[in-house]
């Protein structure tokens, strides 16, 4: 790991550090912004783009990752690009089959139904061989940046990601990985211990390619309540930011870490002390109270509904101002509390970015 962190890459000098610069709670210019999804299906270069190609065969081409991550950037001045990719590139690293199927969503054919299925995972999986188009990818991308920018590395967090490959796909209940926490607890947790090694491996390899920030998506806190929350979301999501922590310190690298659990409002208090610079909020928190509740600990990032994105123009601009003044323009990312929808109008997009730009410069100046 060490060794590849001391090969010089040469990346472009960071032109716009606003985004990392609110990570640390530091003063900026702005307040930054970024939209979780902003490349996706709402840009017709995009679906152009991935017209008739097959989703993770996308996913496994460096050139093809780097082309959408920048397209969103070409029409808006986001704060941070993400790179294009998908939270489900581990499990097929651990040797299951998934498919993006059209109209339905990702598809495991064979997802886990009982312990023993365990057996056929790898559970030791060379992190830098099978997720090796992943770091090709932001290492091409952060250079086609050219320093506009910071690069934002992802991975889906141990629970979420136990959901998908025991659920199949997508849930509403989510009971078929609901059922494994109340009647096989132990194997559970070693499920989530094991993805949990994987995603270590996976984010410190993401940064050893040129991520200049990570964000850990816990999509699917929600189904869960707070005692199993606290049982098996949170100590993973926090060994993940310890050891992480640990080995780029001993690197001399120091990179915020982002938590986004979704519907995970219970656990608010928790996450702004499990070692994240950021927690991300979805929509159904106050700003306000998220401040209270997270006592100055973290800066936070979010929380704008992502269906105020079909609202008039003017209208955006006045509950982005409303969003400003309850954050506060300090420590804070403007964002949606979740991802952009395929059939979201692209100019009120950019009339959101325009709004966060233009009141957070004049609420700075005032
Ligand atoms: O722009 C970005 O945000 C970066 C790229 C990104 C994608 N997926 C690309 C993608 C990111 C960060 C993800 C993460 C991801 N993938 C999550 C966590 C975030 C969240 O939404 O809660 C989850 C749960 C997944 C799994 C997944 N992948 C789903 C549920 C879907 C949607 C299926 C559908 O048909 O709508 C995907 C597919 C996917 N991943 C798309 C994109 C742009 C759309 C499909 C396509 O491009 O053909």
């Amino acid at each position: 790991f060490c060794d590849h962190l001391l090969l010089p890459k040469d990346f472009p000098k960071l032109k716009n550090d606003a985004f990392l610069l609110a990570c640390r709670g530091q003063e900026t210019p702005h307040v930054p912004v970024w939209c979780m999804r902003q490349a996706g299906r709402y840009l017709p270069e995009f679906r152009e783009s991935r017209a008739g190609k097959d989703f993770f065969a996308t996913c496994r081409s460096p050139a093809a990752c780097c082309e959408l991550t920048l397209q969103p950037l070409r029409r808006f001045p986001f704060d941070a690009a993400i790179i294009f990719s998908d939270i489900l590139v581990i499990p097929q690293a651990m040797g299951m089959d998934v498919q993006m199927v059209a109209g339905k969503g990702p598809t495991f054919p064979e997802p886990l139904k009982e312990p023993e299925d365990l057996l056929l995972l790898q559970s030791k999986v060379d992190v830098n061989k099978e997720l090796d188009y992943v770091f090709k990818a932001i290492t091409l991308t952060r250079h086609k940046l050219e320093g506009k920018v910071p690069l934002i590395g992802f991975t889906g967090a141990p629970w979420t990601l136990m959901t998908y490959m025991i659920e199949g796909g997508g849930s509403t209940t989510q009971s078929k990985a609901k059922r494994w926490l109340y009647r096989h607890p132990e194997a559970s947790h070693q499920l989530l211990k094991m993805l949990t090694d994987i995603i270590v491996e996976y984010l410190l390899g993401q940064v050893a390619a040129g991520a200049q920030a990570l964000q850990v998506f816990e999509s699917h806190a929600g189904c869960l309540g707070p005692v199993e929350f606290q049982e098996f979301s949170l100590p993973y999501l926090r060994d993940i930011a310890r050891k992480v922590k640990d080995q780029l310190k001993e690197s001399g690298l120091d990179v915020p870490l982002i938590v986004f659990a979704k519907d995970g409002h219970y656990g608010l208090e928790d996450l702004s002390q499990s070692h994240y610079e950021v927690v991300g909020l979805d929509w159904t928190v106050d700003p306000r109270s998220a401040r209270e509740r997270t006592g100055g600990k973290v800066s936070l990032q979010g929380n704008m509904d992502p269906c105020a994105l079909y609202a008039p123009k003017e209208r955006i601009s006045e509950i982005v101002k409303k969003m400003l003044e309850g954050f506060g323009t300090r420590g804070y990312i403007a964002n949606l509390g979740h991802g952009l929808y395929p059939d979201m109008d692209p100019e009120n997009v950019g009339a959101f970015v325009e709004a966060v730009h233009t009141h957070s410069r004049h609420l700075l100046n005032l």
